[in-house]
């Protein structure tokens, strides 16, 4: 058998590789994601903490945090302002979620190995609500050994939780008491929230996800943020480990031999545009839409969307069910407000008095979803 083989371009022409498709595998590579293999037991307890805490779910995977440890028994989680995405997230609201998840990982992880957290929100003052919350300490995290504490049962589920962002069964019916309880787990922090499974509704979100996608695709500062934080193949991924990775073979190949610049921003009508919306096909799959609102859309409030996110996401992932935000509808730039409207619309949200903080498609993944990349502890302490 020949070792030269043709790559078919989408979009017409061909490409002669000369080398055969060896090491073209699908998997990260094993150091960006080595984050998830358990830390040994002997790991002090903020160490443990933190080593569970950067698992946590957050936007473009830019992992947004300092851990300032340089005082004793406490974690100061810094805002990166490295770390921000501007155009997309332009208050930091969604960054402020990550952080939440982050933080609510970190008091169950401590709670394991029985230490409670204090946790105190902004301690030197929150940002405005129209600043960027890089730079701002969001919240010092005072560990103390507490032997009576309670193990949190959803621990076990950190290392296992995955955005599974493939298509997902459109048939299977999602249990109902796990629509419950996601729903209970945000009323918990004071939020509201809601699951949706009626066929009409779902066909509204999908065409609501989907244009706002579209949107985000077609303006060019909102396209390029998303572009610059690409990470195409192996080499890419672990170097970063962060960002949106890319390993299927079209995209590597078509990068490496010039047939693909990320930073070409689509045209209607363009290769590019198709090929980046026919991408989203897979997005628009699922039984289900779980949304989580607050009535006030304050830093305190993001962060407790952040830390209901993530308890909903391990609710599901105990349950074998598989969820993925899908925020563009959700943003604050203007080109994007037809969507939002829409998207209040169909939740029977009220702009005035009430913020949509997370949107994400649920149901059951094909195929099993593997971890995504991370950097290290070293990378995030100041210490
Ligand atoms: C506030 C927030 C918004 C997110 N929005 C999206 C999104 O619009 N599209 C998407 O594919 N993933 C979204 N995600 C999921 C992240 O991409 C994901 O958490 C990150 O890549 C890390 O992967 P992991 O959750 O599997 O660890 C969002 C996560 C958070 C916390």
């Amino acid at each position: 058998m020949p070792r030269r083989r043709f790559i078919r371009l989408v979009g017409g022409g061909a490409v002669l590789v000369a080398a055969p498709l060896t090491g073209c595998s699908a998997a990260y590579p094993a150091a960006a994601v080595r984050a998830w293999q358990a830390p040994g037991e002997a790991a002090d307890a903020r160490s443990w903490m933190l080593a569970h805490a950067l698992l946590a779910p957050n936007p473009h995977n830019r992992q947004p945090w300092i851990a300032d440890v340089r005082r004793c028994g406490e974690i100061t989680l810094v805002c990166d302002s490295e770390r921000l995405l501007p155009q997309t997230d332009p208050f930091g609201r969604q960054i402020l979620i990550g952080c939440g998840a982050f933080i609510e990982l970190a008091v169950m992880a401590a709670a394991k190995r029985g230490h409670r957290v204090q946790v105190k929100l902004f301690p030197d003052g929150e940002p405005g609500p129209r600043e960027l919350p890089g730079g701002r300490a969001v919240a010092r995290l005072v560990v103390e050994a507490d032997a009576s504490l309670t193990r949190d049962p959803l621990f076990e589920q950190i290392r296992r939780r995955r955005t599974h962002k493939e298509a997902y069964d459109n048939a299977r019916a999602l249990p109902a008491a796990l629509l419950q309880s996601l729903q209970t787990t945000a009323a918990e922090r004071g939020l509201l929230a809601a699951t949706i499974t009626a066929a009409p509704a779902l066909t509204a979100l999908r065409k609501i996800t989907r244009d706002a996608f579209e949107t985000e695709i077609l303006t060019p500062r909102t396209y390029l943020e998303s572009a610059r934080l690409m990470r195409i193949g192996p080499t890419e991924i672990e170097q970063h480990r962060d960002g949106i990775p890319l390993m299927g073979t079209a995209a590597r190949l078509m990068s490496a031999v010039g047939a693909f610049d990320r930073y070409e921003v689509p045209q209607r009508g363009s290769s590019n545009y198709r090929q980046t919306m026919d991408r989203w096909s897979a997005f628009e799959t699922g039984t289900g839409y779980f949304w989580i609102a607050s009535r006030v859309n304050s830093r305190t409030a993001q962060l407790d969307s952040g830390r209901a996110y993530v308890r909903a996401q391990l609710q599901a992932t105990a349950a074998g069910v598989d969820m993925h935000p899908l925020s563009q509808a959700l943003q604050e730039y203007p080109e994007v407000s037809p969507q939002l409207d829409a998207l209040r619309l169909v939740l029977g949200i009220d702009a005035a008095t009430t913020t949509v903080q997370m949107l994400a498609r649920i149901g059951y993944g094909k195929v099993e979803a593997g971890p995504s990349p991370r950097r290290e502890i070293a990378q995030l302490l100041r210490a």
